[in-house]
Parts: C-alpha cells; structure tokens; sequence
C-alpha cells in the first residue's frame, strides 16, 4: 500500500469514529489545515518530475477530496444527532398539569358588566355604548336637565375648555343616561338596551370616587308600563344575587327624564358585619338600602329624540356598578376598586376562563 492510500485509510477511519463535532474539526485541522497532513502531500508535488507527478497527484486530489466528503458527510451525522438529542431533551409533556397558578384576573367591575350582559342578554336586551365624552346637549339639555339643575354646576362636572364645532359645550358624561339619547336617534323602537361604563363626576371619599361606573337600561315600545320595569329590576335582581327572596320598595323620587320616577330599594340584612341582600326590608333586622333610580322616560325625552311620544313609551333606570360589586362580593371601599393593587386583585378578581353563564353560574 502507498503512502497514499495508508494515509487515505487512516483518517477515513478516524473521521468516521469521531466521536463529536470538536473532535471532528481537530481532525480536519491535521488533515487539510494549513499544516495539515494531506496538505503537506499537496505541497510534495512541486518536487516533483512532471511523470512522478502524472502518477501521484490524481491520487493525492481524490485523496483530498474522499477526506473532505468524509468529514462533510459525518459533520451531518453528528448535527443531525445532536439535533435529535435536543428535541428530545425540550420534549413537552402537554398531558402535564400546568406547574403555577396562571396569573392575572378578572376585575370585578368587568365581572359585573359580564354578569349583566348574561342575565340581560336572557330578556331579550343589547348591550349599547357610548362615549365618555359627551356634548351638554346629550348628557343634559335632550334629558330634559334644563340650564339651572344643579346637576349643571361646575363642582359636580367636569367640562372641557373648548365647544365643539357646533358650540356645545364638552364633558365628561356625568351618567350612562346619554346613551338613552343615542340609541333612540339612531334605532326604531322597539328598543332594548343596557348601556354600561364609566361616568365622571367630581366628589371623592370611601363611596364616591371621581370616576366610576353605571349600566343604563332603556325599553321603548307600545303600551309599556311601571309594572314591566318592576319585573325587569325583580328578575335582574334575583338573577344578579342568586336567590329569589329579594324583595323591592319602589320610592317616588324625581329625574328630569323619567314621569314618573321611582327610587328602588332592595331589602338587606346584617350577617357576619356584612349586608347580604334579600328579605322584606321593614322584617326585624332587615333593611332598605337605595339601589337605583328609575321611571317611565319623561315624554319630552322621547320627542327630543326624534320620536312620537302618544306612539312610543318606555321605561328607562340607572345602577351603580361598582356599588353592586360591593354588595355582592362583599368590598366595603370603593376606592381600593381603582389601587391597581396586586394582592386586592389576586383577592377580589375572577379566573379569566370562569365566563358568567345563567347554566353555568352567574358568579362561578
Ligand atoms: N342617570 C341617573 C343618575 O345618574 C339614574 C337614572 C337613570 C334615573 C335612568 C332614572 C332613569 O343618577
């Protein structure tokens, strides 16, 4: 055997038991590096005569090229094993319980508003939107809230500097009751909205809070009456607290933009230093707390919007969220509602995943 082929012989035998990819370029640095082995053959043909050099350098050239091949081919072998080695070791056991609690809840302002959407999906209502900010003509004027109500006043809105391109005055709405004025100037009756989200209005302590929130219902239809707004509010309510002895007291009260108007109370009773909702308030240790206003939409509301007040009636009440949250989940200050507070949110929150459903639990 030529020196050739022994060499030849030799590192294809290495090349194809090196054990790893580092050992495989060590050997394709003594072979081909410039100080290589099979390099230094190259170099040997320059001493050469022309017939030595006929006869030797095709032999060295292949032996160049088989030794390149080789190191290619098993330079594949290894990446393609370490490459399996890897997938192995990132395999995921999806059938796994997860490791951690997943983070993050679900307010339980936006709690309440999935709850009430569930419960007044069921009666038949949409959900209906509107901006928070308003101009004065829908969130007072169009409500029948003339000039002089001291609903006006500066201390109790927040205003813009600036009109609109129209001159009216802009605001941060003051109540979810524009949203009233917006579905029935741009929907036929028969309507039947509830309108969530925030107001603004300016007053803080432990139960008022500059901003917070309302749901806004509104039915426009013929014949309504006083009785289908009592046993919407008595059917929400049952729903919303889940048991059925909640009992109302409907208050003559006055709004602008109901004729008549009622003040609803829900009968409470203490337990565990906590108000728990339900029972005939004027019971021993019962109560009567205040829990929205209400009324027959006053029949200047419904012509300011376009609409024949002889044709159409409707009854119209507003709730406020947070307040309700606060009854049903037992939070007794409402300005821990806006913290951010991490552990209030990992306390009070709700699962991402647990969607309210009348079948499946309003609150579960
Ligand atoms: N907008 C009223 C408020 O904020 C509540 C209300 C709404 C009363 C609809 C009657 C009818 O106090």
């Amino acid at each position: 055997m030529s020196e050739t082929e022994a060499l030849k012989a030799k590192l294809l035998g290495e090349i194809e038991t090196a054990s790893d990819l580092d050992a495989l370029e060590a050997l394709r640095v003594a072979a081909l590096g410039k100080a290589g082995s099979v390099t230094g053959l190259l170099k040997t043909l320059g001493g050469m005569t022309p017939e030595e050099r006929q006869a030797e350098g095709p032999k060295i050239h292949s032996l160049r090229e088989a030794v390149t091949a080789a190191i290619g081919a098993r330079k594949a072998a290894l990446e393609g094993a370490a490459l399996d080695a890897k997938l192995a070791g990132e395999r995921l056991d999806m059938t796994l319980p997860a490791a951690a609690a997943p983070r993050g809840s679900v307010h339980p302002v936006s709690q309440v508003m999935d709850e009430l959407a569930e419960i007044f999906a069921d009666m038949g209502f949409a959900v209906a939107t509107g901006p928070e900010i308003e101009d004065d003509w829908r969130n007072f004027t169009a409500l029948n809230i003339p000039e002089t109500h001291p609903a006006r006043a500066m201390h109790d809105t927040f205003y813009f500097p600036d009109t609109d391109a129209e001159g009216r005055a802009m605001l941060l709405r003051t109540h979810t009751s524009p949203v009233q004025i917006r579905t029935m100037m741009t929907q036929q009756p028969p309507i039947r909205i509830i309108a969530p989200g925030r107001v603004y209005r300016s007053d803080s302590d432990a139960t008022h809070t500059p901003m917070f929130h309302q749901v806004e219902g509104l039915v426009i239809d013929r014949g309504i009456h006083m009785g289908h707004l009592k046993w919407t509010l008595e059917t929400f309510l049952k729903a919303f607290f889940e048991r059925d002895d909640i009992v109302l007291r409907l208050r003559p009260s006055y709004f602008p933009f109901t004729e008549p108007s009622a003040e609803v109370d829900v009968g409470y009773a203490h337990e565990k230093g906590r108000r728990i909702v339900g029972g005939n308030g004027d019971d021993d240790g019962h109560a009567w707390m205040e829990l929205l206003g209400s009324g027959m939409v006053n029949r200047r509301v419904i012509a300011n919007c376009g609409l024949d007040p002889d044709e159409w009636q409707g009854f119209a009440f507003g709730i406020g969220i947070d307040r309700l949250a606060m009854l049903k989940y037992g939070m007794d200050d409402l300005r821990a509602f806006f913290d951010g507070d991490l552990r209030w949110l990992a306390h009070y929150g709700f699962g991402a995943l647990s969607v309210p459903t009348l079948s499946g639990g309003i609150s579960a």
